[in-house]
């Protein structure tokens, strides 16, 4: 788009026009994806503290109720967010091929991916 808009001769505004909506099309959406992206990563970082927490303790304590409870907070309103403004976007821009592809993706990488909270990624910065 950008290499279109430049080839446009200087009197081409309709054409340049166009090309300018359609890379503020793809910006935003660019910038939007990231930015909830960005937000589910601190929203993991989080749960997973919350989670290294929760192996450690007695579920006779009193702060063993309260945890679980701000755990479950803090998970429905991950998922609520993930899969309102995030999922029908990503469904959109993937189609159903490449979607039930990463479907098998995620289900081999499930098999490996177990134990230690802090050990992911996000758990780190
Ligand atoms: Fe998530």
């Amino acid at each position: 788009m950008f290499k279109q808009f430049e080839k446009a001769g200087e009197g081409a505004h309709a054409e340049k026009r166009k090309i300018a909506d359609q890379v503020i099309d793809a910006l935003t959406a660019h910038m939007w994806i990231e930015d909830h992206v960005l937000e589910s990563i601190e929203e993991h970082h989080v749960v997973l503290w919350m989670l290294s927490e929760l192996k450690d303790l007695d579920p006779a304590g009193e702060r063993f109720d309260a945890k679980m409870s701000v755990l479950i907070e803090n998970v429905r309103h991950h998922v609520e967010e993930e899969e309102k403004e995030w999922f029908p976007d990503v469904r959109k821009a993937m189609g159903r091929n490449r979607l039930t592809e990463l479907g098998e993706e995620m289900q081999k990488a499930k098999k490996k991916a177990r134990g230690e909270p802090l050990a992911v990624p996000s758990a780190k910065g």
